[in-house]
């Protein structure tokens, strides 16, 4: 969370910079700030709120200058008020730094420095940096300075400094959140991720936990905190930016909803070579042995948790493989018990989420081997991962996750079938038919794409109710708890999902005439029990929004709405219901007026604890 950029070159400063940090808003945008060093004077000007804010305060000013720092915020310490915004300065307002992290012995370190003369100007662990970078300083270049102060933190950060006693370069440290640098042609950047770098160059330097990053616009030295220099291995990105424009679309996530085919496609021609061969390029990385594995242990949070719960039931459906599924926020504090040949799976849009990065280097440490499914590339789980399977989602812009989801569900059925297959539990027609089932969806996601119009209809009668249910079985439960989380996150409507078959064990006392329930039902192996399910909401005059599969005419008695999906595969079935789910919650935060692409108190890149 937090996005930093910095640049050091002959372009528009206050462009490159106020760019990068409309591309990296999906990190935080609770406020947002610059600082720049014109002719070796520093000048910051921060503001609270989103990006236009900043952008309306410097309308207008000439701001040059060939070095500086940006910043977007996603607050832990302090509001988000403009002191509070980064880039924080030390006493004498001739440093300046932009930071991504928790610093978690900030207060001790403060009241030290507050003892000894520091002044704070706001409440955020930042800023104890700034005054600690000062203090070493006195009698110390800038780089040993900020090296001595980096010993003494403890916790996560990512950085970037910048002094009028050295105005020629950018200091840049990395521990447990991420940082690239961006290399130019006597030019040069940094940036939490690719977006604002893309652009300008291809060529990058992924930075490691612990490294520090002197950079002048011709030269970058890589080397430990405090330790020797490391050799810069520099990478080629072949991605492109459109992924970040609307495409004339209102919102990136109803682009990134109608994209859903499209991705589907485009991982099957990634994994599919010649005849219904399954092929994972990077699944062998470091020593994975499929044949050998007894349990996956599936790490993810959010979203991707969801669709880790649909794993399970894949991969145990078709490989006969014990699969367990956690938070990583709780599995992470648990003792991890090895029963002998178990990988650890983490599921990862961003492939940067703290705690399920930390549940992989836990596992890691205990000698797990660690397959992880991720969709940014070069990401930190990525990186530190045994083997990995690309989601091939592209970039996903908006906040609430949706083709990720999807992308997410696929890699893993196939990763599922093809474990199934080479474990000697699918044949290969089966294993092909399983395939050609697969090749099906993108069209029938079309078919319901093509309907988004009922489901704005049944936003329009839905959108005031101020609380929703969502249930579904086998499946289809993790649909019901993505469907509920995409409602409450980008509408702020408190919505809940539930097995259906644990309404009767507490929550059917929420059940009256006004409350809506959202039933996920397709014709699948628990049909029979949803429908008694249905049945009994429906006797508690519950509002049922049915979501069916086409030709079911008996439950079209049981609904108030109803909305219908191509007949599939249970296993499929899934992939299909979540869309109507995303497109309903869609239609009613947009009635709602709220901001889809960047709902409150949230950020993309959950890299804090
Ligand atoms: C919800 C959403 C989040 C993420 C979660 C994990 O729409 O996007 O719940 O799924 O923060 O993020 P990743 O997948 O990047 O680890």
């Amino acid at each position: 969370m937090c996005g930093i950029v910095g640049y050091i070159g002959d372009r528009d400063i206050t462009s490159i910079l106020l760019v990068g940090l409309q591309r990296l808003s999906y990190r935080g945008y609770d406020s947002s700030g610059i600082g720049i060093l014109s002719d070796g004077e520093l000048s910051t000007w921060k503001k609270s709120g989103k990006l236009v804010e900043l952008e309306t305060m410097i309308d207008g000013l000439s701001i040059q200058g060939n070095i500086g720092i940006g910043h977007t915020r996603w607050a832990t310490h302090g509001i988000p008020n403009d002191i509070n915004s980064h880039p924080h300065v030390n006493q004498s307002k001739k440093l300046a730094i932009v930071h991504n992290g928790i610093i978690e012995n900030f207060s001790s370190i403060k009241s030290r420095l507050s003892k000894q003369g520091f002044l704070f100007r706001s409440q955020t662990d930042t800023e104890v940096i700034a005054h600690l970078i000062e203090y070493y300083m006195a009698n110390a270049s800038l780089e040993t300075a900020v090296e001595n102060a980096l010993l003494e933190i403890q916790g996560s950060f990512a950085l970037a400094v910048i002094a009028e006693s050295e105005p020629d370069k950018i200091i840049a440290a990395r521990r447990s959140s991420p940082l690239i640098i961006g290399v130019g042609d006597n030019e040069n950047f940094i940036s939490s991720d690719i977006n604002p770098i893309l652009s300008h160059t291809k060529k990058v330097v992924y930075m490691n936990d612990n490294e520090l990053a002197v950079i002048t616009r011709d030269h970058i030295q890589l080397k430990l905190i405090s330790g020797p220099e490391i050799p810069l291995k520099t990478h080629q990105i072949n991605w492109n930016q459109e992924a970040s424009e609307k495409g004339g679309y209102d919102h990136f996530m109803l682009k990134e909803i109608h994209s859903q085919p499209h991705v589907v496609r485009t991982i099957l021609s990634k994994y599919i070579k010649g005849k219904n061969q399954i092929q994972f390029k990077d699944l062998h990385r470091d020593g994975i042995d499929l044949k050998l594995i007894n349990r996956f242990i599936i790490q993810a949070c959010g979203t991707s948790w969801h669709s880790g719960l649909i794993g399970k039931y894949l991969i145990e459906q078709y490989a006969h493989v014990l699969t367990e599924v956690d938070i990583s926020s709780e599995f992470r504090y648990r003792q991890m018990i090895s029963q002998g040949n178990d990988v650890v799976m983490g599921l990862s849009q961003s492939g940067e989420t703290a705690d399920t990065l930390a549940c992989i280097r836990e596992a890691k440490s205990k000698f797990y081997k660690v397959l992880s499914f991720v969709n940014v590339k070069g990401s930190s789980i990525d990186r530190e991962s045994d083997g990995v399977i690309y989601s091939h989602a592209g970039q996903e812009v908006g906040v609430a996750s949706t083709k990720n989801y999807i992308a997410q569900i696929v890699t893993i059925y196939l990763f599922a079938i093809h474990l199934a297959h080479i474990k000697g539990k699918l044949s290969k027609d089966e294993l092909v038919n399983k395939i050609d089932q697969l090749n099906k969806i993108p069209e029938y996601m079309d078919s319901i794409l093509s309907k988004a119009d009922e489901l704005e209809a049944m936003a329009e009668k839905y959108y005031l109710s101020r609380e929703f249910l969502f249930i579904g079985r086998g499946l289809n439960y993790p649909t019901a708890l993505e469907g509920a989380l995409k409602l409450k996150e980008i509408s702020y409507i408190h919505a809940t999902g539930y097995a259906a078959g644990e309404l009767k064990h507490g929550p059917i006392a929420l059940i009256d005439a006004k409350l809506p329930i959202v039933c996920i039902s397709p014709q699948t192996s628990t049909y029979e029990k949803m429908l008694s399910n249905i049945q009994e909401v429906k006797a508690r005059k519950g509002k049922t929004i049915i979501i069916a599969t086409e030709g079911d005419k008996e439950i079209k008695n049981y609904a108030n709405d109803l909305f219908y999906i191509p007949k599939a595969p249970e296993e499929l079935t899934p992939l299909l219901a979540c869309i109507p789910l995303q497109l309903l919650s869609y239609y009613i935060a947009v009635k709602l007026d709220c901001d889809v692409d960047q709902p409150r108190n949230l950020a993309k890149s959950v890299t804090v604890e």
